[in-house]
């Protein structure tokens, strides 16, 4: 290709039902196309205000710490570890998918020490095996987890995890990327120290910010640092001076004006339709493309008492090929799903319903379009029974 033959790019129309991102509400779309301003204009200060309220009803959290990462979710990941965890500290690390790997080389590269407390892919951490990885060394600083696991579809109990971690003198890490609006996350309630998510799942707005909360508890540990956090640019001391409110505001970074203005966008329609009924939302869909899924003959990867009703797993039938199945649902439909990751790789398709895309027009085009595809590859499926099914289970 040749520079001359350069033009606008404009992608095509898709309908995202992977592991992520989800599709954009068109709202949020619209939104980031107004006029950028500057980002210590009072009229922009006034509305990282609103966000901050807007996150923290998000959260369920009075924490005064609640912020977008001018980041995707990764850079929340990491602005939780390198604030907290100082050199030579023991951090218990749950891994049940890819991030919770992710989490211990955030440790590691903060020169911490990773205990770690593994569960198969597909299933939730076990507390019973968090607790006991504490008994056994009383001098871990930190437990980490990840509350939604978006490699695999299961969801952990982080209010019991939590708990544990008090129990034993700990603060919590928590990725909460996928589960943010789209199934139950009560920071305070469950007392949960630092938690990161991120904009392009559940909150339907374009990727690339990361909301974090921190608890006083962990702000404190933050302010009590023997050592300088080894990123400038992920110092909360330095951030919280920035976000810290209209009088003491200083640069730091140059704020992410149009995506910000999308972020808010996304919350307000969150809040507008109230977090309880987007919880019950993507309940109802999952609700509605499992029965479908299940009509096929299709079988879920996650034990349904684990099940994340954002992401849902599902085990291929016999001798189809993974990814030819996901092209052709790309190019001839326009729909993309997600491919297992590392040791689920050819074996499961991820199909995400998060944010506006958990809706049940997504929902029945999915289950159709999955459908006629298998079919045509002569899977061993029952044909004609998923969209009926799918709509009973609404009725
Ligand atoms: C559970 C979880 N944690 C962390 C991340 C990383 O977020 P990002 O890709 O926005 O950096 C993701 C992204 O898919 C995720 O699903």
């Amino acid at each position: 290709m040749s520079l001359e033959q350069i033009r606008s790019f404009y992608p095509p129309i898709r309908t995202l039902m992977g592991p992520g991102p989800s599709d954009v509400h068109p709202r949020v779309l619209a939104a980031m196309a107004r006029p950028t301003i500057g980002h210590l204009d009072p009229v922009f200060v006034s509305m990282m205000d609103e966000l901050k309220l807007l996150l923290q009803y998000g959260f369920q959290t009075k924490n005064d710490l609640t912020i977008p990462v001018s980041a995707p979710g990764s850079a929340g990941m990491e602005t939780c570890f390198v604030n907290l965890v100082e050199p030579g500290e023991k951090v218990v690390v749950c891994t049940n998918g890819v991030f919770g790997g992710r989490m211990k080389e955030n440790v590691e590269r903060c020169g911490g020490i990773a205990v770690m407390v593994e569960a198969e892919w597909g299933r939730a951490v076990d507390p019973q095996r968090v607790e006991d990885a504490l008994k056994k060394n009383p001098d871990a600083k930190i437990v980490a987890f990840v509350h939604a696991e978006t490699s695999t579809g299961a969801q952990s109990d982080a209010k019991t995890i939590s708990a544990l971690a008090r129990q034993y003198g700990c603060l919590t890490i928590v990725d909460a990327v996928t589960s943010l609006a789209g199934t139950p996350l009560k920071v305070d309630d469950w007392q949960l120290d630092a938690v990161y998510s991120g904009s392009q799942k559940c909150l339907s707005c374009t990727p690339g910010l990361s909301p974090v909360t921190f608890s006083p508890r962990a702000v404190e540990k933050i302010k009590a640092r023997k050592s300088k956090v080894q990123s400038w640019f992920l110092d909360l001391n330095l951030v919280m001076g920035y976000w810290g409110g209209a009088v003491k505001r200083a640069y730091h970074h140059t704020a992410p004006i149009n995506p910000l203005y999308g972020l808010h966008e996304a919350l307000v329609i969150m809040k507008d339709e109230g977090l309880e009924n987007s919880w019950a939302r993507h309940a109802r869909m999952h609700g509605a493309l499992r029965a479908g899924v299940e009509a096929m003959g299709l079988s879920f990867l996650v034990p349904a008492a684990e099940r994340l009703p954002q992401l849902n797993t599902i085990r291929l039938p016999d001798g189809v090929d993974e990814a030819a199945i996901r092209q052709r649902l790309l190019n001839e439909f326009n729909l993309e799903i997600g491919a297992g990751l590392g040791a689920l790789a050819g074996k499961v398709w991820r199909i995400g319903l998060m944010g506006y895309a958990a809706n049940i027009k997504n929902v029945l085009f999915c289950l159709s379009a999955l459908e006629a595809t298998l079919a045509d590859a002569r899977a061993p499926i029952k044909r004609g029974v998923a969209v009926d099914a799918a709509l009973s289970a609404l009725r």
